[in-house]
């Protein structure tokens, strides 16, 4: 299948098992999300995805085998991960800020590619000079969105892009990953808290409870609130 598929994957840190037998599909072209409680094991697998901790099992990305090669192979097969708290350098600009993550571009294919973030976000055009860390929260979140997208990848990956953000500037974050997705024919796997925000963005969620899949269904379906009810009470 083209997109991304995992087959019974693991991951855990220093023999301390966090994730287990992962079964998880996101088709080319489609949008998902993962929820669960603090610790469920969410950002472990963002960042078994993107070889940050090794996985176990198996992890393709349009039929190419991604487990087990370095975060940066895995970045050039197409994936971009824009970590938890965003990962954008406060001390630089927002240039600056692009241009790292286009740092395994080719020299010419830089301004190309920084070009392109600022026609998708002209809200950051008109900032490049701008320090990020002066920058709103949901100028930032942009900048780390926009730092992701340098490479062109196929599948964006956001831990937690809502996080600390105000309920009208995560609607705007939320439209605008809409229009990235059908402007960049994009895939997005997001870790998200906020259901309620996602019900127009995404076609499927995947509920994760103490390092275990236990549910996969679109945002709408009952099945969804039930399983995060009884995942927050503890049950
Ligand atoms: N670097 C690490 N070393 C050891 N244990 C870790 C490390 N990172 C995470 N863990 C543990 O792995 C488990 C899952 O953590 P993870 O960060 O994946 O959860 P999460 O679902 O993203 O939580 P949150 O909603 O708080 O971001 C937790 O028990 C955590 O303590
Ligand atoms: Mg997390």
């Amino acid at each position: 299948m083209s997109g991304l598929v995992l087959r019974g994957v693991g991951a855990g840190y220093g023999g301390t098992p966090v994730l287990s037998a992962i079964d998880l599909a996101v088709p080319a072209g489609t949008a998902a999300a993962i929820l669960g409680v603090n610790g469920a094991g969410k950002t472990t697998l963002l960042r078994a995805i993107s070889g940050l901790v090794p996985p176990s099992g198996t992890i393709t990305f349009d039929g190419a085998i991604l487990s087990g090669r370095s975060p940066e192979a895995i970045a050039r097969r197409g994936i971009a991960h824009v970590p938890e708290g965003r990962g954008t350098f406060s001390g630089f600009s927002v240039e600056e800020n692009l241009r790292i993550g286009g740092a395994s571009l080719a020299r010419g294919e830089v301004d190309g590619a920084m070009d392109r973030v600022f026609a998708l976000f002209p809200a950051l055009a008109g900032r490049r000079r701008q320090i990020a860390g002066t920058m709103s929260g949901g100028e930032q979140q942009m900048l780390a969105i926009g730092r992701g997208l340098m490479l062109r990848p196929r599948l964006l990956m956001l831990d937690e892009p809502s996080f600390g953000l105000a309920p009208k500037i995560v609607a705007s974050l939320v439209e605008t990953l809409a229009t990235v997705r059908a402007r960049e024919g994009l895939s997005l796997l997001l870790v998200e808290q906020n259901l309620v925000a996602l019900e127009g963005l995404v076609g499927e969620v995947h509920v994760l409870s103490r390092g275990r899949l236990i549910l996969s269904a679109p945002p709408q379906d009952p099945a969804v609130r039930e399983a995060l009810r009884a995942a927050y009470l503890g049950a």
